[in-house]
């Protein structure tokens, strides 16, 4: 199986979410192999959740959550509060590390929680130094010089990376610059469990692209 992740990041309103996904509905074609992944921000998670549950093979991420249960923490998304919505979660992404001071420690009470109430983690990881990754269910490699840049990583600067992690039952996925046109010397490696797309999944067009391509 391979693992397409949409990383819309703090992009588009409930209107560009509607038609980004009426695109994404007429073009796509369900492949029993890859599993297709969708992150929007929090507001939309269920305008996509309503339309993922009538496609195969097509799933609800969070991008984050709240390290905390449930209670006294106004603004938080918990993990508890997306039961029914998101079967994932996207777990310490450098853009969370370095805007909003997300530690190791805070990571891992966020995996922890997202655990607790049967979320799998897509836990982010920039170098060797981030978080140990075995109780992750997948580990997706992001180094922050290819997000973003059109620096995409090539197959053996990748492969070398990973050859240097311990990474249990975890997935190993990559992100930075993935786009439709580079996505095809990645896919057909078998190291390579998936992808992770940020810009190239915003036009549901070029994310269609990828999908086929997959
Ligand atoms: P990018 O983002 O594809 O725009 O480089 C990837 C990510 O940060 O998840």
């Amino acid at each position: 199986m391979k693992y397409l992740v949409a990383n819309w990041k703090a992009n588009k309103n409930l209107e560009e979410t509607k038609q980004w996904l009426e695109v994404f509905v007429r073009g796509y074609q369900a492949k029993e192999n890859v599993s297709v992944i969708i992150a929007p921000p929090f507001p939309f998670l269920q305008a996509v959740k309503d339309v993922a549950k009538g496609l195969i093979n097509v799933h609800v991420s969070a991008q984050d959550i709240s390290q905390f249960e449930e209670g006294s923490r106004t603004g938080e998304v918990t993990a508890k509060s997306l039961l029914g919505i998101a079967e994932y979660t996207i777990i310490g992404h450098s853009e969370r590390r370095i805007n909003f001071n997300e530690t190791n420690e805070t990571i891992s009470q966020k995996i922890e929680m997202a655990h607790e109430h049967q979320i799998e983690t897509i836990l982010c990881i920039q170098d060797l130094e981030d978080k140990s990754t075995e109780d992750s269910e997948f580990i997706a490699y992001e180094p922050t010089e290819a997000i973003g840049t059109g620096n995409n990583l090539s197959l053996n600067d990748i492969l070398q990376f990973k050859s240097n992690l311990t990474l249990g039952n975890s997935k190993f996925l990559y992100g930075g610059s993935v786009t439709d046109n580079n996505i095809n010397k990645y896919l057909h490696s078998d190291q390579i469990d998936g992808l992770l797309i940020g810009g190239a999944s915003l036009d549901a067009e070029s994310f269609l692209r990828i999908v086929s391509q997959t």
